[in-house]
Formats: structure tokens, C-alpha cells, sequence
């Protein structure tokens, strides 16, 4: 089928500059949600109309599969479908989507393409206030005969509760023909897309409906509040959908998935986590409250605690990481490796069992196996114009407050005193320190407070 996405709108109730359909929704724009959805139907065309904001949401989506239909005025609904005709396959059917819809799901397309695609399909819902929505007119045998705008209805339509959600398929090749045919005779002057409806039925071609599973489906974004609202009920989709799969959620109103989260056997996830990007837990992962993960790869049994944020890096199996670490891109800790408190790793890669508990900066860096790092270890990976590499082996004991000079290598089995200045290589097994002689006085007094 070719499927045609309208995204011309302004989204004026938005109040903001940018385009409706790039607002986020999950991290994503509006419009990225529709047209990933269609895509999982395969179509042969897949074309979104734009207009407001057009070289912006152009930039935004576009993707060698997608072909853009430009509508510089917004005449309507009916208008805007026209405006993509040129591009469409007239030997298949057209399935009509909206930029502003964005959590219709496949299953439910499909219900509505296995009902319609012979004929004209249209995706209905009856809701408690059908307030603001086209009505759906069926004569006494119950087949649809037209759909009503709010604006143009009687008192008896605005009775109806069974709603247009604008979600159509049709056939492609007698469109031309009923879209030229629209009239803007209406309230608002517009071509509506709702009218194909009468030339269909007129051209002996039966109008059918379907149903979706949810009527959350087919909500659309108008206003913040409304987007506010889709977001929740995105989140409380996946966070169901986790805890169906086995994950345990402290509170599945208290976590947020931008993105991808794929989570192995008992992994359980405590209060207000943000995931991003694509992020893998392995088996038995465990991760505190209140920590962000971005495009990451956690192995089995590892343990994030609280507040540990992570970007691009990847932690092996049997990690214990935070509370309040951070690793940041290019991050990689093998297996058992301990990160603890304000802990900065970047760039950097500590081998099985190295732990760097305390306070500490690893940046541009190899640390071998059960290396220690002391607390306010430092790596001066930046000599104010270039980066350089730090390189210890295994074994090795860096005490306390070391700043090591990059670039610098420490060989295995190096013993580094607490506060040395490592700035040339060390070789194996040495003990390296800084000579400065501990001095104690006698002469000294302490200054006492003067008596104003
Ligand atoms: C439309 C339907 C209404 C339905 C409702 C569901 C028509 C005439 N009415 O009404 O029956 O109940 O959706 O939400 O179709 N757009 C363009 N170009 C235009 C006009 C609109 O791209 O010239 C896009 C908008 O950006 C929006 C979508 O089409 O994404 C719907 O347009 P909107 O004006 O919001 O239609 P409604 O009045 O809500
Ligand atoms: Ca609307």
C-alpha cells in the first residue's frame, strides 16, 4: 500500500516555534513514532506532507524511504492528501496517517487495511465526549453514509459518539477524482478529507469501519497537556510490557524509557530511572533509584546503585558501579570491576577486577587487572591542547592522591605512594614515590583568637 502521513499543521495551541510534529514524544519527535509505525507495514510509498516548519521537519525524518509532498497552504485535510497523489502508487491502496497521532499500533492498522483495503475504510471510536471530533452518519441499516464535522453538525449529529479519528484507507486510483471534487462550503472553508466519504459511497465503492484496541491509539497532540498526557501513557505501556517480561519495577509510574530497553532474566530497577538511546541489562542486573543510562550495555549480576549516570559505555558482569558514578563515553569495565562515589571514567578501560572506589578521574586510559586505584587518583589526560594516554598494568597499587601525567605507562606490579606525581614511565614491580621529607617542629605555635 503507499501510506501518506499529514504533518502541514502549525500546532498553534502548542505555543512554540517549533513544528507540532517534532515535539518529542519517548525522546523522539511525534512524527519519527508515526512513521516507524508505518513502516512496519512495508508500504511501497511511504510520503509525509508538510507545510509549517517544513524544511525543519524535513531535516528532522528524512530518510532514504521517505518522500516529502509539499503543502504551502493548510486548505484542509482533503487538500493536504492531494498534495501527495503525485507520489503515490495508484495500484494499490492509500492508508491516511496523522504526523500528531503517534501511538496507533500496527495490530490495529492492520485490523482496519483486513477491513478496508477493498473498499473505504475508516477508523472509528465511540467515546464518552465526542466533543471537537467528526461524527460518524449511518443511515438505518447501519452503513456509514457521511462524516460530520462538529462545526457543520446538527443537534441530533452532535449526539453521536462514534468518532472519526481520521485514520482512513482508501482505494488510490478514484481519489483524483474525489479529491478535486471536494468543496470548501463548510464552516471553516476547508477541503476536508472526511467528505471522500459521500463520492466513495456515490461511486458504489461500501464504506467500512474498525476499531481500535485502544482508544489511546488514535489520541492526537494539540496542546502540551495532551502531549504530557501521551507520554504517560507510552511510559505506562512500556513499563507494563517490562514487567510483563519478568523485569521488577519499584514503581511502574516512576521510570522513563526514551528509547530501547532490553532486560535479560531478574533485572530489577528501582524508583525514577531514565533509559536512552538502546540500552541491554544482562541477567540479575540491579539498578538503583534515581540513575540515568544512555545507549549502554550492562553484563549479568552487575549493580549500579543510586544516582549513577551512564553514556555510551559498557560494564561486564559482576560490576559494581555508583552510588553517584559516572562513566561517560568510551567507558569500558571488564568483569568485577568497582566504580564507586564521585568516580569520573571516560574514554577509558579498566580490566577485570580493577576498582577505583573514591573520587577519582580516569580519562584516556588502560588500567590492568585487579589494579587499585586510591581515592583522588587523577589522570592528566590534557596538556591544555592535546589528549594523551595513561597505560597501567596489572596489579598495580595507586595510592591516594596520585596525578599521573600523561602520556605515562606504570608497568605490573608498580607500587605508587599516596601523593606522587607520576610524570615518567615506571617499570615493573618499583615502588615510586615523590621525595619530600616529612618534616615535624617543636618551634612552632598555634595562633590563638584575638580578644576584640
Ligand atoms: C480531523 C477530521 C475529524 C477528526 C479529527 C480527528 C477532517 C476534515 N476532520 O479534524 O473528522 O475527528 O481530525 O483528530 O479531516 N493537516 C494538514 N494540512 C491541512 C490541514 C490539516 O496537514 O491543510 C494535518 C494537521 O497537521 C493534523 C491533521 O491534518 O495533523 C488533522 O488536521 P486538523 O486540522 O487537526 O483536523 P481536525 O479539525 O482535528
Ligand atoms: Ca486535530
Amino acid at each position: 500500500m503507499n501510506i501518506v502521513i499529514l504533518a502541514a499543521g502549525m500546532g498553534k495551541r502548542m505555543r512554540s516555534a517549533l513544528p507540532k510534529v517534532l515535539h518529542s514524544l519517548a525522546g523522539q519527535p511525534l512524527l519519527s513514532h508515526v512513521i516507524d509505525t508505518a513502516r512496519t507495514l512495508a508500504p511501497t510509498r511511504l510520503v509525509v506532507v508538510v507545510g509549517h516548519g517544513a524544511e525543519q521537519v524535513r531535516e528532522a525524518v528524512g530518510a532514504p524511504d521517505v518522500q516529502f509532498a509539499a503543502q504551502d497552504r493548510q486548505l484542509g485535510t482533503g487538500h493536504a492528501v492531494q498534495q501527495a497523489l503525485p507520489l503515490l502508487d495508484p495500484s494499490v491502496p492509500t492508508l491516511v496517517l496523522y504526523g500528531d497521532v503517534p501511538l496507533t499500533r500496527t495490530s490495529t492498522l492492520k485490523r482496519l487495511l483486513a477491513a478496508g483495503s477493498e473498499r473505504y475504510g475508516v477508523l472509528t471510536v465511540t467515546v464518552d465526549d465526542p466533543a471537537g471530533y467528526g461524527r460518524i452518519v449511518r443511515n438505518a441499516k447501519g452503513s456509514v453514509q457521511k462524516i460530520i464535522e462538529q462545526k457543520d453538525a446538527t443537534q441530533d449529529e452532535l449526539e453521536i459518539a462514534e468518532i472519526n479519528t481520521g485514520i482512513i484507507v482508501t482505494p488510490t486510483r478514484q481519489l483524483a477524482d474525489w479529491l478535486a471534487a471536494l468543496k470548501n462550503d463548510n464552516s471553516q472553508g476547508e477541503f476536508y478529507l472526511t467528505d471522500v466519504v459521500e463520492h466513495a459511497i456515490d461511486a458504489g465503492i461500501e464504506v467500512v469501519t474498525a476499531q481500535p484496541d485502544a482508544e489511546w491509539e488514535t489520541l492526537g497532540v494539540n496542546s502540551k497537556v495532551q502531549l504530557a498526557e501521551l507520554e504517560r501513557v507510552h511510559q505506562r505501556n512500556v513499563a507494563y510490557a517490562l514487567l510483563e517480561a519478568g523485569v521488577t519495577l519499584a514503581d511502574p509510574a516512576r521510570i522513563d524509557v526514551r528509547g530501547s530497553l532490553e532486560c535479560g532474566a531478574d533485572v530489577s530497577i528501582d524508583v525514577n530511572c531514565v533509559f536512552e538511546g538502546r540500552v541491554t541489562l544482562g541477567d540479575n542486573v540491579s539498578i538503583g533509584p534515581n540513575c540515568v543510562i544512555r545507549n549502554a550495555v550492562i553484563g549479568a549480576g552487575t549493580r549500579v546503585d543510586a544516582y549513577t549516570h551512564i553514556e555510551d559505555a559498557t560494564a561486564g558482569s559482576k560490576v559494581v558501579l555508583g552510588p553517584y558514578t559516572r562513566l561517560r563515553p568510551g567507558a569500558a569495565l571488564g568483569d568485577e570491576a568497582h566504580v564507586g562515589n564521585f568516580v569520573e571514567v571516560k574514554n577509558a578501560v579498566l580490566s577485570r577486577g580493577a576498582k577505583a572506589n573514591h573520587l577519582t578521574y580516569i580519562g584516556d586510559a588502560d588500567i590492568g587487572a585487579r589494579t587499585n586505584i586510591g581515592a583522588g587518583t587523577i589522570t592528566c589526560n590534557y596538556d591544555g591542547a592535546n589528549k594523551h594516554r595513561t597505560i597501567i598494568g596489572d596489579d598495580v597499587f595507586v595510592g591516594s592522591d596520585t596525578q599521573l601525567v600523561a602520556p605515562v605507562r606504570v608497568a605490573n606490579g608498580v607500587t605508587i605512594a599516596a601523593g606522587t606525581t607520576v610524570w615518567k614511565d615506571v617499570s615493573e614491580g618499583k615502588l615510586v614515590l615523590n621525595e619530600k621529607n616529612q618534616v615535624s617542629r617543636t618551634d612552632y605555635v598555634r595562633p590563638t583568637k584575638k580578644k576584640s
